[in-house]
């Protein structure tokens, strides 16, 4: 199985998943980030295919073919987003059709969107968590694969509580990745990841 991970931020759900020897062929950044030092310090090459434009003038389609691209130059058969800043189009779902996964720091279906963590830290819930899901064309509403609780504390600030959450992410996604993996290699007349 080879994996192509997705990312934009510090990078430490990939470092989780690298740990966890899932065989993870290339990573795609969309911004100079963190997550190239990880992968690079793994040994996992990085395609950097950088977004410039945040504006409504961006070429979402055109983007995502270029997503795509440097997935299929690497014989990519599983995509894992790993804190991706950027929604792709269609394309990689027609592509990669149920296979894209992605973790999201809240339990799903409340709270979707970038800043899930503020919102359920200003909506004052005792309780969020993380989802592992399918993901579809339309934004964190796929197939939910795992879900765990996560407790919201007295005097939590974003960052504390999405610390707090990262740490079961970086143990819920790497196993959750290779269940999915698995799964397909049945399907797909493989042995092993
Ligand atoms: C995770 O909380 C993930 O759910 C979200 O972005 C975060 C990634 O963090 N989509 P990091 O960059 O891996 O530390």
């Amino acid at each position: 199985m080879r994996i192509g991970a997705l990312a934009s931020g510090t990078g430490s759900v990939l470092e989780a998943i690298l740990e966890d020897d899932l065989p993870v062929s290339v990573v795609v950044v969309d911004r100079p980030c963190g997550a190239e030092k990880v992968a690079e310090r793994a040994k996992v090459p990085v395609e950097r295919v950088l977004r410039t434009r945040f504006d409504r003038g961006f070429d979402r389609g055109g983007y995502t073919r270029e997503v795509v691209d440097a997935l299929e130059r690497h014989r990519v058969e599983v995509v894992v987003m790993a804190g991706y800043g950027t929604v792709l189009g269609r394309a990689m779902h027609e592509r990669y059709p149920g296979r894209v996964l992605n973790t999201h720091p809240a339990l799903l279906p409340s709270f979707p969107g970038w800043h899930a963590v503020a919102e359920a830290l200003a909506a004052g819930v005792k309780v969020t968590g993380c989802t592992v899901h399918v993901a579809t064309p339309e934004v964190d509403a796929g197939p939910i694969l795992a879900q765990e609780a996560v407790p919201v504390l007295e005097g939590d600030t974003e960052e504390t509580l999405h610390e707090r959450i990262k740490q079961v992410e970086r143990r819920l996604y790497p196993r959750t990745v290779r269940e999915f993996c698995g799964s397909l290699d049945g399907r797909d007349g493989h042995e092993g990841t």
